[in-house]
């Protein structure tokens, strides 16, 4: 055999959907022993090309070639047993089972002979135990999933992808959830990897860590290559360039309002869970964006639930308008005009199999009735519509079911859900998780209208440059308590780095 420079190289791969040319003609190439990220805005193909890798989707055209031979595959099983493996950017582990069952599902180590096999338990316990201590996580192998915080999940997937020892690791976005130390412990394993001569194929949308660990770059638009470049001759400036097809000049948009009067004020709120949030005080003003900053596991999350009535409280106060009240369930905070938009969106947010205008209008349906309590279709499409382009989502039309976007896609249209209610006070967890930055300006800048239109927006982001570039004040918790409350104006990252940790041991 020839020797090959190409780990990898995946030939004019095409695909389409019904009415979506996902891929039209993609090339990839992927040099041994590095790290290979592909960008691209919501939609662009990435996840899909992926899928087609990992034997989830059956390209149309196109080949691939695994250390110079052409293979075909057809199974996620081939993928596996060719040294390819993939971390999805939807995690699905299987939540009654614990962490090694999750791990080593479908490859239990057995013991005995023939018809005596049974699986061994102790030897599934030791792989494991052994496993996480080469990548450095702390994570007890008997934990029952269910029960694993997201992040924890997501670890959980890095290290099965890991325990494959593939060639080819495929990350979609793994870092989505995962706290700042353990990007960092996921860099390292990253380093490791490469170390040993595996590639990894990288997508995320967070251009700092693109530039930090990725050795190539691919581009793609609208289902085309545009390019791959060696990152060291990229700056962010130009990949959002050759990402989005045109300048982006700005991050952020202007913002001129000043916030008015007090809407509503929070009083010593406290959790009856102990370890959750506790005598938590704070005002929010009409036209206002209060940033939420803060660690995961800062119990922000569990603070604006409670706030949504999701969530019981033990003792405390909320004023809304200068009254008492009490918001026991999610239909008392729909009635105080209160909305909120859930950080675990593709969990609980979306309904797979409805289309995208009935994801839309689903939280409003009274808005939609005729006087004979008929939905109002002309009027659902218009709304829906005009989200779609507002948001720039990417789909043929509005009946295209919600589960086949992107995932990306797929948030703003919850986004516009959320937004349809008219809210007075809107509150947001991780707004653009997941989303290109094209799309991320959009959302900003529907955030800054409404701030002026008057709504009040409480916005937990753990993306630094949003909470800078967003908020008119940021508060910031730690461990469950307010740390401090800070001018968006004045505020800088370590100030907030040093109030998320006040609390911490
Ligand atoms: N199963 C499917 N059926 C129909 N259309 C699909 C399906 N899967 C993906 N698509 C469409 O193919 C296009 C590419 O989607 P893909 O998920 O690959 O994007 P992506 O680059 O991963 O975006 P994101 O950054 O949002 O994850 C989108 O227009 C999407 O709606
Ligand atoms: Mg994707």
């Amino acid at each position: 055999m020839t020797e090959t420079r190409y780990l990898l190289e995946m030939n004019q791969i095409t695909k389409e959907f019904p009415g979506v040319k996902a891929l039209d003609g993609v090339t990839l190439k992927v040099r041994p022993g590095t790290v290979h990220a592909l960008m691209g805005e919501n939609g662009a193909g990435k996840s899909t090309l992926m899928k087609c890798l990992f034997g989830i989707y059956k390209p149309d055209g196109g080949d691939i070639i695994l250390e110079g031979r052409q293979v075909s595959i057809n199974h996620s099983k081939d993928a596996l047993s060719m040294g390819v493996s993939m971390i999805h950017q939807e995690l699905h582990p299987v939540p009654f089972r614990n962490v090694m069952e999750n791990i080593w599902l479908g490859r239990f180590p057995v013991k005995g002979f023939g018809p005596f096999k049974i699986v061994d338990h102790k030897k599934m316990y030791e792989d494991t135990v052994k496993l996480f201590q080469d990548l450095d996580m702390d994570i007890d192998p008997y934990t029952i999933v269910r029960e694993l915080s997201v992040s924890k999940i997501q670890s959980l997937e890095i290290a099965k992808a890991v325990s494959f020892r593939s060639k080819v690791i495929v990350m979609d976005e793994p870092t989505s959830s995962l706290t700042g130390n353990e990007v960092e412990q996921l860099f390292k394993i990253i380093h490791q990897l490469r170390s040993r001569g595996v590639s990894i194929i990288y997508i995320s949308h967070k251009m700092e860590e693109i530039l930090r660990i990725s050795d190539d770059v691919t581009i793609m638009r609208d289902g085309r290559l545009i390019g791959t470049w060696e990152a060291k001759e990229l700056t962010t400036d130009l990949i959002i360039q050759r990402m989005v097809g045109r300048d982006l000049s700005q991050r952020f948009p202007e913002r001129h309002n000043t916030p008015g009067d007090v809407l509503m004020k929070v009083d010593g709120l406290t959790s009856p869970h102990p370890k959750s949030f506790r005598d938590v005080s704070f005002e929010l003003r009409k036209g206002e964006v209060l940033g939420v900053g803060g660690l995961v596991g800062a119990q922000r999350t569990e603070l604006i639930e409670a706030l949504f009535g999701l969530r019981t409280v033990a003792s405390g106060e909320i004023h809304i308008h200068g009254k008492k009240v009490k918001i026991k369930t999610p239909i008392d905070a729909k009635k105080h005009k209160i909305a909120l938009l859930t950080e675990e969106r593709r969990v609980t947010g979306i309904f797979p199999v409805l289309n995208i205008k009935e994801n839309t209008i689903i939280a409003n349906l009274d808005r939609y009735l005729n006087p004979l309590k008929l939905i109002n279709d002309h009027k659902a499409r218009i709304d829906t519509d005009q989200n779609i382009g507002k948001l720039r989502v990417k789909t043929p039309n509005y009946k295209t079911l919600i589960k086949n976007l992107s995932g990306g896609n797929q948030q703003k249209v919850l986004l516009a859900r959320w937004l349809l209610t008219e809210p007075e006070i809107l509150m947001l967890d991780e707004p653009t998780r997941g989303i290109d930055v094209g799309a991320k300006f959009e959302i900003y800048s529907i955030i800054a209208d409404l701030a002026k239109q008057g709504k009040s927006i409480i916005m937990i982001s753990s993306e630094m440059p949003e909470l800078l570039g967003m908020s008119d004040r940021i508060m910031v918790m730690s461990d469950g308590r307010l740390s401090g409350i800070i001018d968006g104006a004045k505020a800088t990252e370590e100030e907030i780095m040093r109030l998320a940790a006040k609390h911490l041991g």
